[in-house]
Order: structure tokens, then C-alpha cells, then sequence
């Protein structure tokens, strides 16, 4: 098969990775990738946000299926827009995508389909928002409506902090109309966990749970990032509780959706807090997660093409997911300043056969890196993900810091305290 990977970043190149070991796989092509990515597949240069491009591309190199990384093209329809040109696509469309884009939408239909979740209010107006804010106890969640890279959603500790994020978001418009309305929800206690699962529209099969870590700090302190680390299988999520999040979860989202009628193919992620009052939903996302993605693959034996085959087909009962039993840590090094304000171009040192030096202990998937002459240069906040791998959390972890130390640039910065509480 002709392959088409839509994105650039570390959960595109883990995609690309797991796919490209897939029997089925004659030739694989990635838009935009990365410097990482062009070493195993062929690298187009076409903006993975540019649908009519994608799909001119697709059309005149008689691509069988594309599989879309990011959320951006699913929210823009890029799904619609591939099948009314009787393109292969896996994603959900437009409509079905709204459960990540629109967090108004997501949480009024968890309402709807009792979907365990934060209590919530919307609210379209700064002044009323601010004014509710004051009568009530901190911490509080004020999240955009619409999506802001994973930016969007701030836990706010006092009236000032609170008052400081209905400000940016609703006013000055940080993230432009996603400000438009604001969520106001109430703060969850306890520990996160990632649980995605790939699904036909009718039925699902979950991944290995994974966990995330959003802050931008050591601590989980500062501010929410895309995420600076991941690990996999969650450490507090057995048999048990993952068929009870399937159960009141995952599966009364995919009949919800379906039940509205507009069913949802693809990967459906639920961000989920383990409160004591059992699990609920932070948020829904319509796509693989970055960085659990760079995670679930490297302890998944089955061939993830032939999963996707199955869920477009509507069999995915049919498929069977088989795991190995090690651990992934992944630690992502970014540039300073990131989430913030940071700079590009900066020559990374440490990477010249650095795969065959930890080979099975350690894998590396680029996400904001380039090409400049014989050079790996910085291409972005978020700029390596390493993921270690073993038998034990403890050697997963020291595996993935072993190789972080062996990478440097200029401003390089990330997390020392990835899977730290279970090691
Ligand atoms: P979201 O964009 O909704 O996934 O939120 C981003 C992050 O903010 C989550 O991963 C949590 O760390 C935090 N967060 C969001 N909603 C809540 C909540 N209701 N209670 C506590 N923390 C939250
Ligand atoms: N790691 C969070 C996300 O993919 O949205």
C-alpha cells in the first residue's frame, strides 16, 4: 500500500515508525515530517493544515489511505473533504471531530449522555464571567472553547489568576475566536491518565492507557504545555478500571456520537482524571496524543496498519491489540521558553549515530527539528522526544535520562521528573 501520514511533529514520527514496519507498507509519505521522519519515509513539503494540497498530492500520487496526525485538519474537515474526492482517510469528520474542538459542544454532550465529567458552566460574556468567578472557592478550570494547541485550559489557584485568564482569553483574545466562550468547570483531584482507543463508529478496541505530563515544570508547576513526557502502560490503571472507563466512557461517547448521527471513525483519546469518586472526563481529543503516542507504539506488537484497515472496514471487533511487557518513559527536550515565547535554529549536538548507540533500550522520535546542511537544527518548542524502554519503570526511566544527557543545544530544557513516582 501507498501510505500518506498528515503532520510533522513527535506523534508523527512514532506514527510513522510503528506504520512503516507493517507488511502491508510499499511506500510511505509524510506532509510535512521532520528531519527524523526523512530518514524512513519520503518527506513532503505541504503544510499538514493545506487540505486541497494533501489531497492533490494524495489524488496524483494514487495514495490508498491517509492517516491525519493533528487536530487542526480534522477540525477543518479534511476527513469530508478526502471522501467527497473518494480519497481513503482515516479520521473522524468535521462534525464528529467537534467532541475536541469545540469543548462547549464536548461537555453539553457529556451532559446529555450522563459521560462522567466536571461540573461546568459556559459563559459568552468576560464581565459575567469574572463576576461569577468572585463568589466562588479556588481552585477553579477556565478553558476556551475552541483549541489553543493544549494552551487553552488554565487551573486558576485565586480571583487575580482567574481574573488574568478570562482577560486573555476572552478579551485581548490570545487564541483568537476559541476565546469566544469560556468553560468554567470545577477543579478535579487526582491522578491523569490518557485513554485512547481506535474505533470502527460502532464499536472500539482500547489502547494500553498511558499518562501525560502537561505542566510545563518539575513538580507539575508552571504552565500547561502539549506535553513533556508520557509513560506507558499507566502505573494506576489495571483490567479492572479500564473496562470501567470503556464502559462509561469511551463507549457511551462512540454510541452518543453515533447516535446524533455523526457516528465517529478513528481515534478517540479521553483525557481523564482518577478522582476518588472514580474516573471522569477532562476532555476528549479526535486523534493520537503527543507525546503518549511515542509511548503506546513502542509497546505495541500488533500492526497498527491492519488495526486501521479493520476500523475503516467497521470490523474492528475483528482485530485483536497484543502488547509486549515493557515500560515506555518518554521525556521531550524543548527550547527554552517554550510554551511560551522561544527560538528556532539552534544546531543540536549529540545525535550523529546515536540510535545504534541504544539500540532496544532507547528510541528517539523528532518532532520541531530541520535539516540544514549536514546539521539537525531546532524547528520548533517541543524538539526531541526520548523514549526509553524496559522491564521496569525504573530502567524504562533511566534508560530514556542516559540518552537525554548524550543531546544538547543551546537553551535545551525539559522535565527531570518523568515517571519519578514510580521508580
Ligand atoms: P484540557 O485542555 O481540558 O485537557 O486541560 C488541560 C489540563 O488542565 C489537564 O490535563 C489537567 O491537568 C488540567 N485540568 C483540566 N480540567 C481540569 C479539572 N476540571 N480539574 C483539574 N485539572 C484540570
Ligand atoms: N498530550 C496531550 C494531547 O495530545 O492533547
Amino acid at each position: 500500500m501507498k501510505v500518506l501520514i498528515v503532520g510533522g511533529g513527535g506523534r508523527e514520527h512514532a506514527l510513522t515508525w510503528k506504520i512503516n514496519q507493517s507488511p502491508y507498507i510499499n511506500e510511505l509519505f509524510v506532509a510535512p515530517g521532520n528531519a527524523g521522519i526523512s530518514k524512513i519515509a519520503k518527506t513532503v513539503d505541504i503544510d499538514a493544515e493545506d487540505i486541497r494540497c494533501l489531497a492533490s498530492f494524495a489524488e496524483r500520487n494514487s495514495i490508498d489511505l491517509t492517516i491525519v496526525g493533528p487536530e487542526i485538519p480534522l477540525a477543518n474537515g479534511i476527513v469530508d473533504s478526502f471522501s467527497k474526492r473518494g480519497l481513503n482517510v482515516f479520521g473522524p469528520s468535521q462534525k464528529a471531530a467537534k467532541i475536541e474542538s469545540s469543548k462547549v459542544f464536548s461537555k453539553e454532550f457529556m451532559y446529555k449522555f450522563h459521560i462522567p465529567t466536571a461540573s461546568f458552566l459556559v459563559f459568552s460574556d468576560a464581565e459575567e464571567a469574572i463576576h461569577f468567578l468572585e463568589e466562588k472557592d479556588f481552585p477553579i478550570v477556565i478553558k476556551t472553547d475552541g483549541l489553543a494547541g493544549g494552551k487553552g485550559s488554565v487551573v486558576a489557584h485565586n480571583i487575580d489568576e482567574a481574573r488574568d485568564a478570562v482577560v486573555h482569553m476572552m478579551i485581548e483574545r490570545t487564541w483568537g475566536d476559541a476565546g469566544k466562550r469560556v468553560i468554567i468547570e470545577e477543579f478535579l483531584e487526582g491522578v491523569e491518565a490518557s485513554v485512547l482507543a481506535i474505533t470502527d463508529g460502532e464499536n472500539l478496541i482500547p489502547f494500553q492507557p498511558s499518562q501525560d505530563y502537561k505542566r510545563a515544570l518539575d513538580g507539575n508547576e508552571g504552565s500547561n504545555t502539549g506535553g513533556m513526557g508520557a509513560i506507558a502502560p499507566h502505573p494506576k490503571i489495571d483490567e479492572q478500571l479500564l473496562n470501567e472507563i470503556v464502559n462509561n466512557i469511551l463507549k457511551p461517547t462512540v454510541d452518543g456520537l453515533r447516535y446524533m448521527g455523526t457516528p465517529f471513525k478513528g481515534i478517540l483519546y479521553a483525557g481523564i482524571m482518577l478522582t476518588k469518586n472514580g474516573p471522569k472526563v477532562l476532555e476528549f481529543n479526535c486523534r493520537f496524543g503527543d507525546p503518549e503516542t511515542q509511548v503506546i507504539f513502542p509497546i505495541m506488537k500488533s500492526d497498527l496498519l491492519e488495526l486501521i484497515l479493520y476500523a475503516l472496514e467497521g470490523r474492528i471487533l475483528e482485530a485483536d491489540i497484543e502488547w509486549n511487557n515493557k515500560k515506555a518513559v518518554c521525556v521531550v527536550i524543548a527550547s527554552g521558553g517554550y510554551p511560551k515565547r522561544y527560538r528556532k535554529g539552534y544546531t543540536i549536538e549529540g545525535l550523529n549515530n546515536l540510535d545504534k548507540a541504544i539500540k532496544d533500550k532507547a528510541l528517539i522520535f523528532h518532532a520541531g527539528t530541520a535539516r540544514r546542511g549536514n546539521a539537525i537544527i531546532t524547528n520548533g518548542g517541543r524538539v526531541l522526544n526520548v523514549v526509553g524502554l524496559g522491564n521496569t519503570y525504573k530502567l524504562a526511566t533511566e534508560n530514556s535520562y542516559a540518552t537525554v544527557n548524550r543531546i544538547d543545544f543551546e537553551k535545551v530544557f525539559y522535565r527531570s521528573d518523568i515517571a519519578s513516582e514510580y521508580v
